[in-house]
């Protein structure tokens, strides 16, 4: 594996790293780190890879990787959200897979240039939307496409965050707040287009409506910091997405509750190895990672006995070992493609246009 970002002091790059190494079929072995060439440099001496492979730029990468019989076999695109079309398009150019984090782009028209250059390469390529990836949340799928919660009706989903709730300082808050770097949206980009893939991934149902109305309520601020989206669904469910990023005190509070007309269930970030079901009759289970309980989506994806937890990075790990299924060309449906990082860009786009211009109920694309 190439990483396109993921330099000294980075977040997202050492977590992708580590949860990309975990199941042992994949290895970290060369990268373009930072767009500063000695902190790329850097980067490769901490991730312990070949100096000669800490490369100064993505053409230097794909150029010298492209001589190599050891060549990387994909990249992983860990750098802000401008940077995600270019690096992307420069590794399916040169014929590398590619795995990225997401928003998919900075916005839907890159997005749209995207989806094009990946039909036309044919090439495997994944967004880690990283809550897909929990045992738990596959549970959930599972369950409901199985019928146990019978029609879905109503699916609240919430991703309350509290960091960026004052002055924001250092690396990760820096880029965020710029829509230069960030892209069309804030908040909405950064963390509500997760919750907004969790409720379609899990109820198997399209969003085919929002109301949205995002604020920006730290003074100063140009995107979005807050979120309150209602959806209707095209089966005619109803639904909720709160985002924030002021909300005091929240870490990663993610959670969503889905209700059919049988059974409804609940499912907690923080608390990621339990789904609660509750049935219309009032028994309720506790399903838990680990356990006879699960079905085949969940137990595939676990490593551990019930009670010895699993968690973020597993999660991650998990969408690389689907990814490394599909390079060796097998199916692993349940790893975002490119579908579903388009479909977070029309939700990101449709939103923060409805929220401008009060628009009010606003159809949202297919
Ligand atoms: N899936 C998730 O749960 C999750 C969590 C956090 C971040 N993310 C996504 O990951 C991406 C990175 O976020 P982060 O918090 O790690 O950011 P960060 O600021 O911590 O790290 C970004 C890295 O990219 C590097 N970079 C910038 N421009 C570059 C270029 N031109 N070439 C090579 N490297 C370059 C920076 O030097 C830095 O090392 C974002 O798209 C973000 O939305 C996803």
């Amino acid at each position: 594996m190439g990483m396109i970002g993921g330099g000294p002091g980075s977040f997202i790059g050492p977590v992708h790293r580590l949860a990309a190494e975990l199941d042992r079929e994949i290895e970290l072995v060369a990268g373009a780190f930072s767009s500063d060439a000695a902190r790329s440099r850097e980067a490769g001496v901490s991730y312990g890879i070949d100096k000669a492979r800490a490369y100064p730029s993505l053409d230097a990468m794909f150029a010298a990787e492209a001589e190599r019989d050891d060549a990387i076999d994909f990249v992983s695109i860990v750098s802000p959200n401008h940077h995600h079309l270019p690096a992307a398009r420069a590794a399916l150019v040169a014929g590398v897979p590619v795995m990225t984090d997401k928003p998919l782009t900075g916005d839907l028209d890159e997005a749209g240039e995207l989806a094009a250059l990946v039909a036309g390469a044919g090439l495997p390529f994944g967004v880690t939307y990283t809550y897909s990836g929990y045992p738990l949340v596959r549970e959930a799928r599972e369950r409901v496409a199985g019928g146990e919660l019978g029609t879905i009706r109503k699916v609240v989903v919430e991703y309350p965050q509290g960091w960026l709730a004052g002055e924001a300082n250092g690396k990760q808050a820096e880029w965020r707040l710029d829509p230069a770097r960030a892209g069309l949206g804030g908040c909405i980009g950064d963390i509500g287009v997760h919750a907004f893939h969790l409720a379609e991934f899990i109820t198997g149902e399209t969003v085919s409506e929002i109301f949205a109305d995002l604020g920006s309520v730290v003074p100063g601020r140009v995107l979005d910091d807050d979120c309150s989206i209602l959806m209707r669904f095209a089966n005619g469910a109803r639904g909720v997405l709160l985002a924030s990023q002021i909300e005091v005190g929240e870490l990663n509070g993610l959670r969503i509750r889905v209700y059919g007309d049988r059974a409804g269930l609940l499912w907690k970030q923080e608390e990621p190895n339990s789904l609660l079901v509750q049935h219309i009759d009032g028994r309720a289970e506790l399903v838990r990672a680990g356990t006879a309980q699960l079905g085949p989506a969940a137990a595939s994806r676990t490593r551990t006995p019930g009670g010895h937890p699993e968690g973020y990075l597993e999660a991650f790990a998990n969408l690389y070992r689907d990814f490394a299924a599909q390079l060796r060309g097998e199916s692993a449906p349940l790893l975002p493609g490119i579908e579903a990082g388009v479909r977070g860009m029309t939700f990101i786009a449709t939103a923060v246009a409805a929220s401008r211009g009060r628009a009010g109920w606003v159809p949202l694309a297919a």
